[in-house]
């Protein structure tokens, strides 16, 4: 992440979650049903913001599974940890995830809403794979609206650099990239890649 991205971020975060609407209770929740998890799992939300997912993380890992949030925005993350910091199976961490070694291994790795913001997807996402994932788990990227809204907000923003594929051509690169995409769906309300 460059220091003009971490600012741009640090400036949004204090009204993130008031602007942050498409990230309903419903649209979340329809999202997660999709994917594989269950009670017990570790789950790691790679640029967690102000934490939005984390609640809903929660509920659906119980007390025995952990939630980490990451991000490098200070503005982001210390809202995330006065909302969410007392939950005792939830931890922030800042860090760049593209640059820096996460610790621990995970059933699951979200990037919700981040993707466009990747610098080297294929590389992170080959280090994610190698570093932090269990067994069997599953990288998950998502949102909670098409693309088309997605791009709509980065071309006002002037950032075409983070210009998000439709979810079934994302779903064709990443499978020359030598993964198997188990669910490729977009729909106005999620999009949804979850990779093996
Ligand atoms: C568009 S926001 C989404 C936040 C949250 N997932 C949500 O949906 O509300 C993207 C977040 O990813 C973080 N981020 C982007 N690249 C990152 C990186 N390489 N390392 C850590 N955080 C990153 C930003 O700081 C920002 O908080």
């Amino acid at each position: 992440m460059t220091q003009e991205e971490i600012e741009f971020f640090d400036r949004l975060a204090p009204e993130w979650d008031a602007n942050e609407v498409r990230s309903t209770p419903q649209r979340i929740g329809a999202i997660l049903d999709m994917l594989p998890i269950a009670e017990g799992d570790d789950v790691l939300d790679l640029g967690t913001g102000t934490g939005v997912l984390v609640p809903y993380l929660v509920e659906r890992v119980g007390e025995k599974g952990h939630v980490v949030g990451i991000d490098l925005s200070d503005g982001m993350l210390s809202l995330a940890v006065r909302k969410y910091g007392h939950f005792r199976n939830v931890e922030f961490l800042k860090i760049d995830f593209e640059e820096e070694q996460i610790p621990g291994k995970y059933d699951l790795v979200l990037l919700y809403s981040v993707f466009p913001h990747l610098h080297y997807p294929k590389d992170t996402l080959a280090w994610l794979f190698r570093m932090n994932m269990k067994e069997g788990g599953r990288l998950v990227i998502a949102f909670p609206s098409d693309e088309k809204f997605i791009n709509a907000i980065h071309h006002e923003r002037d950032s075409d650099s983070d210009h998000l594929l439709p979810a079934a051509q994302l779903a064709e690169v990443i499978r020359e990239w030598g993964y198997d995409v188990e669910i490729a769906a977009d729909t106005p309300d999620a999009y949804v890649l979850i990779i093996a």
